[in-house]
């Protein structure tokens, strides 16, 4: 069974879908935890699924280090085998991706390595391109640049909005998680850089 912790900074549709998978009998996958850098809306998922949640505010760290050693010192009770930053939207410091190297995967609305970084729906709008996607990858010390694990093609209509796109977007994504964490639970896929 694997073991997964999750952390979110929003609202967590990508976490609930997980949860919800792992809630069959079936699914050789268990959510032990979810963390967020912020009272997330997103936390109810974990609470009606009866995980354990923890918050970790930067604002009450001297540093970026010492805000993820407190989020690892979290991480580490639970022992995960692998953490899934599931619209986790702050940078996390060297330490912490060394810490959890080839345990820590990142999911990013764009089809990496096109429009890094934290607006990558607004600016596949605004170059113009006719087709975006979904990227699940392995974290390393860059923003986004890990080695990619999966990856889907989503086409962009014509006039749609930035909410309508990312919607269209986290669709496919939920269902790219699912299947992922089975895969790696499978041994399908394997982590190591
Ligand atoms: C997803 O699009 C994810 O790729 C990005 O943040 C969004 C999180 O959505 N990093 P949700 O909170 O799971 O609904």
């Amino acid at each position: 069974m694997l073991s997964i912790v999750v952390l979110i900074s929003g609202s967590g549709s990508n976490l609930r879908a997980l949860l919800e998978a792992c809630d069959n009998p079936m699914f050789p996958a268990k959510v032990l935890g979810v963390g967020a850098d912020n009272p997330a809306s997103g936390l109810a998922h974990a609470e009606e699924f009866d995980v354990t949640t923890f918050v970790v505010e930067n604002k009450y760290f001297a540093n970026r280090d010492a805000w993820a050693a407190r989020l690892a010192e979290h991480i580490d009770i639970l022992q995960p085998d692998l953490i899934v930053l599931a619209g986790f939207m702050k940078i996390l410091p060297a330490s912490f991706v060394d810490r959890y190297r080839g345990k820590l995967i990142n999911m990013h609305p764009s089809l990496l390595p096109q429009f890094p970084g934290a607006h990558a729906v607004r600016d596949a709008l605004s170059a113009g391109v006719s087709k975006t996607g979904s990227t699940i990858h392995l974290v390393d010390e860059g923003v986004d640049t890990g080695r990619i694990l999966v990856q889907r093609e989503i086409e962009i209509p014509q006039g749609i909005s930035e909410l309508e796109l990312h919607e269209k977007i986290k669709e496919v994504e939920r269902e790219q998680l699912v299947r992922l964490v089975y895969e790696i639970a499978a041994n399908e896929i394997t982590l190591e850089d």
